[in-house]
């Protein structure tokens, strides 16, 4: 995820700024850069390791004030261009630009600017920021007279902007300051001793000192080496209150949380709305997928879809095969790649191959895709990793906008790939006249509200907790489910068995009765997931089974069930949704589960045994 910084003070700013964003590597980038105002903007950028901007930068750089950032690629693969910062105004440079966070409206600003006379050289949504500013301040590209501050100038076009933002600003006119702002996006201000910082979080200044001041959204804020100023939306100057951070190294890269896996379990929230930034409008009834590359005939013209993965990533193409069959009414496939690519598969005409990987670079899957290629099938990867392997050979890319996933065990890549999956779906289905533009109104809104379900279950994590503190010693566990929560299922036996180590199984329900019911025994914890749909009441049978082996029935069930209760011994409990949506908010309980479990055992939980974050090797 990118990460900003900020410095004013009374050193040279360049190292200190290297430093910071070398405290930011752990939030994971592909290229980093800083502009220090010295006799003017002065920029330097590099790909790869910090080490690369480090050996860009001249050693003795003069300018006490700068930003820097650390890229990691959304708009734009990662390259020196597109990292930041971005400047504005030409030959000399005026404004520099540090941002993370993700501009919605930037194709529409960026043709605007495009046509008054600003040239871009990024394919970034940031750099339309910084001519945005540049424009409101100087009236022109080649402006070089300041209409107004930057402070006033900055309030204007944030007007502008709709998405989400920290961002630090450097103006070649006002020198001795750099100005802030933030929405949706992380930012925090430490406060030094005839020096000050801001940073993403405060790992980026920890070394120079612990009194931080949060930044709110809409905040606007003035720093210089002597004092820091924020003001709220309407240019009132705010009273902050001043905190002490008492966390280690350590703690602060987690923002307090004890783990990667519980930082990125709630991250959750913001990487489903990230991912749905500028693809649904709920207005029209739509869905924008530009990136998939297939026109409207060649949608309606397709007869399979051929999904392929591995894992975790399979598991979510697992629900992907329900949603293209039930929404759209194509026939789906899906495959796991170490079995497809010996199994000689017969083509049909009319597939479109989807892989699924959140690394893209996970060689079972990369083989499995050139296979599919070598009949010459259209293949759209869709993965959370810009510029992987995957992106460069697949014929089009969907990203999960999930930001880096340091824990080993997939979750917010999951639930944003299973988002991805619903939009495909939806969208086939509307192409083909399978779904009227009303119903995907109405399922845009249901899925839109669905970060804020997420963030009900992890406001009552502490139930799960309790759950899985009881059953942390069972040496077994069963996962059910039907139809949808099938692939739940299955994803939080994995879950569960990848970082705490205790054997697990995830079942189609129906399947118990052949064969794996043997092995329920008394007490033995079985997890059901039983949210309403038309498999409900089939899994409420199911249920009973398995009470009447003595085993002990933990179900996740819909909030508003009153019924659930009278057959099992536990119920966890999702906000009621659209039983389509149902799958993401119960993985979230499983996940939780797995985690608590872990926790529980003493388990190494960001880094298990055995396992890679990519997997490389067949
Ligand atoms: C489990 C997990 C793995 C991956 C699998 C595929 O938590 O992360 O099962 O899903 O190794 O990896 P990608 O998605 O990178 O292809």
């Amino acid at each position: 995820m990118c990460g900003i910084v900020g410095y004013a003070g009374r050193n040279a700013a360049a190292p200190v700024l290297i430093e910071s964003l070398k405290k930011l590597e752990y939030r994971g980038y592909d290229s980093a850069g800083i502009t220090v105002l010295g006799s003017g903007i002065e920029t330097y950028k590099a790909v790869g390791k910090i080490i690369n901007l480090e050996s860009e930068t001249p050693k003795n750089l003069g300018g006490t004030v700068g930003i820097g950032h650390t890229r990691w690629a959304t708009h734009g693969r990662p390259s020196t261009e597109n990292a930041h910062p971005h400047n504005s105004g030409g030959n000399p440079e005026k404004i520099s630009i540090v941002h993370n966070g993700i501009i919605e409206n930037y194709m529409a600003l960026k043709e605007r600017l495009i046509g008054e006379g600003y040239v871009f050289k990024s394919e970034t949504d940031t750099e339309v920021i910084a001519h945005l500013l540049h424009k409101h301040i100087y009236g022109r590209p080649d402006g070089k007279e300041a209409q107004c501050e930057l402070l006033a100038g900055l309030r204007e076009a944030l007007k502008e902007i709709e998405g989400s933002y920290a961002l630090a600003i450097l103006s070649a006119d006002e020198p001795g300051k750099l100005v802030l702002a933030r929405k949706d996006s992380p930012l925090v201000i430490g406060l030094g001793r005839g020096e000050n910082f801001a940073g993403s979080d405060v790992t980026a200044f920890l070394n120079y000192t612990r009194d931080v001041i949060f930044v709110n959204d809409f905040e606007t804020v003035v720093l210089s080496p002597v004092g820091v100023e924020i003001f709220d939306r309407e240019g009132n100057l705010r009273e902050k209150k001043i905190e002490k951070i008492e966390w280690d190294f350590e703690a602060a890269e987690k923002a307090g949380y004890e783990h990667f896996m519980l930082k990125e379990i709630h991250e959750q929230v913001s990487a489903i709305h990230d991912t749905l930034v500028g693809k649904v409008s709920e207005l029209e009834g739509a869905i924008h997928l530009n990136e998939l590359n297939l026109s409207e005939d060649e949608i309606k013209k397709l007869s399979r879809v051929q999904i392929l993965a591995c894992g975790t990533s399979w598991h979510a193409g697992l629900l992907g095969k329900y949603l293209f069959e039930q929404l759209a009414g194509i026939h789906c496939d899906i495959d796991i790649c170490s079995e497809y690519r010996y199994r000689n598969p017969v083509m049909n005409d009319g597939t479109l191959a989807i892989a699924i990987t959140q690394s893209g670079e996970t060689a079972d899957t990369l083989a499995a895709v050139r296979e599919i290629m070598s009949y010459n099938c259209p293949t759209l990867a869709i993965t959370n990793v810009v510029g992987s392997t995957i992106t460069r050979e697949a014929n089009s890319v969907l990203y999960t906008r999930a930001g880096p996933e340091i824990g080993v065990a997939a979750t917010k890549t999951f639930s944003t790939q299973l988002t991805l999956l619903y939009l495909l779906a939806v969208k086939f289905a509307l192409v083909r006249g399978k779904l009227s533009p009303d119903y995907v109104k109405s399922f845009i809104t249901e899925l839109r509200k669905v970060p804020g379900e997420i963030q009900q279950i992890l406001n009552q994590k502490e139930a799960i907790k309790e759950c899985a503190e009881n059953f942390a010693r069972s040496n077994s566990y069963f996962f059910l489910g039907r139809h949808l929560n099938y692939p739940i299922a299955l994803e939080g036996a994995l879950k569960l068995k990848e970082i705490s180590y205790v054997h697990a199984e995830g079942f189609a329900a129906g399947e118990l009765k052949h064969g794996p019911i043997a092995l329920l025994d008394e007490g033995t914890p079985v997890v059901a997931i039983a949210t309403r749909g038309q498999t409900y009441d089939k899994m409420l049978s199911n249920i009973k089974e398995v009470k009447a082996r003595d085993a002990y029935v933990i179900a996740v069930a819909d909030s508003k069930d009153t019924e659930i209760g009278k057959y099992a011994d536990i119920v966890l409990r999702v906000p009621q949704s659209n039983e389509l949506l149902a799958p993401l908010l119960s993985v979230v309980v499983l996940q939780l589960l797995a985690y608590y479990t872990a926790l529980a055992r003493d388990c190494s939980i960001d880094k298990p045994r055995n396992l890679a974050k990519s997997v490389t090797v067949e």
